[in-house]
């Protein structure tokens, strides 16, 4: 079974090619030039999907020696993005299926973010849980079996990669800032200044980071940052920042797992490829926990996930009808919701 998968929901372009559950191929156009905007305009982004999409196609399915008329599955993110950029990679593969005559998948983003994680590894097992940590998402999800998923929390203000990009801007680094203050904070004590963790009163799963990131401008204004800064003021801020997001996200995740007896965790997303938060969660497995982290080409936006999602949606629905009709099947497009089962 060849999947052709597209991913356009932000800033990458990508297309993917898997067999069964291989990924053959996985070419993703990162359109870096949203960092001189400091942050993705959604307009550009879409125009950009729009010259690209084409060639990116070809070359997934160069690199992974197939021809089109191979293909017997198109998927493509359906949902949650921006609204102008999904639209260009749902329409090209809608309209891929039906000229092939073969069925289209639909994928929810933040499903593709959670099966990420298993892409050329070993087998799986359910349950476990998935903490997702992104530029716009922070979920954590107890995940029972193919597409049965229970939302356990998620962030009542920023999502924690945008803290990263916060905090990055306001210490005059780059954007995206999550690979810059990890790459800083290596460098940096963690112990320098104890920024605070955030509890949510009576939702013990939900996060909160703008507490984090209102105290790293409070404390760059008491040290008068802008004017008498120097690289290890900034790798120490960094290290600490990065510090207090992980142990939020870590500790919350951990308590989740212990509480569900769960002992499988799974951390995907952009924010995944943080080497604070692999060490951390890493550090679980001696206790007898399996973690599961995607592969780093995997952990941001890609359409290897989404082709990965895809072709599990299509083994595990029951009625397969509902892809066979591509003009028809945005009904079968459901907003997927996060059911307590
Ligand atoms: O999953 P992703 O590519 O896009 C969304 O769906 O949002 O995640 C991008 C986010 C950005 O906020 C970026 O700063 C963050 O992931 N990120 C990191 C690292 N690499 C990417 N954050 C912390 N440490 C990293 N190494
Ligand atoms: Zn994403």
């Amino acid at each position: 079974m060849y999947t052709l998968a597209f991913e356009t929901s932000c800033d990458e372009t990508s297309a993917a090619v898997l067999k069964n559950d291989t990924v053959l191929s996985n070419v993703i156009l990162s359109q870096y030039f949203h960092s001189e905007f400091g942050g993705v305009v959604p307009e550009i982004a879409s125009r950009e999907h729009l010259k690209s999409i084409v060639e990116i196609t070809e070359k997934a399915l160069k690199e992974a020696n197939i021809h089109l008329k191979d293909i017997n599955i198109v998927a493509a993110t359906s949902e949650p993005g921006l609204i102008g950029a999904l639209l260009i990679g749902l329409n090209f593969a809608k309209s891929l299926a039906l000229s092939l005559k073969v069925p289209f998948v639909p994928v929810n983003h933040i499903q593709g973010h959670i099966y990420s994680s298993f892409i050329q590894k070993e087998k799986f097992e359910f349950p476990f849980i998935s903490l997702i940590v992104s530029g716009g998402h922070t979920l954590l999800i107890e995940v029972q079996d193919f597409f049965r998923h229970n939302l356990l929390g998620t962030t009542v203000d920023d999502a924690a990669g945008e803290a990263f990009d916060k905090v990055a801007k306001m210490l005059g680094l780059g954007y995206p800032g999550g690979p810059e203050i990890d790459r800083l904070a290596k460098k940096g004590n963690p112990d320098f200044h104890k920024f605070p963790l955030a509890h949510i009163k009576n939702k013990p799963y939900d996060f909160s980071f703008s507490g984090i990131k209102t105290s790293v401008l409070y404390f760059l204004r008491e040290i008068n940052y802008i004017e008498d800064n120097n690289d290890k003021l900034t790798a120490n801020i960094c290290a600490s920042f990065q510090k207090a997001v992980v142990d939020s996200l870590f500790l919350k995740a951990k308590k989740a797992a212990e509480n569900l007896n769960i002992k499988s965790i799974s951390v995907s997303g952009g924010v995944s490829a943080n080497t604070g938060l692999k060490e951390k969660f890493s550090s679980l497995i001696n206790k007898g926990y399996r973690i599961y982290l995607p592969e780093p080409s995997y952990s941001t936006d890609n359409a290897g996930m989404v082709g990965i999602t895809g072709y599990f949606k299509y083994m595990h629905t029951n009625d397969k009808a509902i892809f066979n009709d591509v003009t028809f099947n945005s009904r079968a497009m459901p907003r997927i919701k996060y059911e307590a089962v």
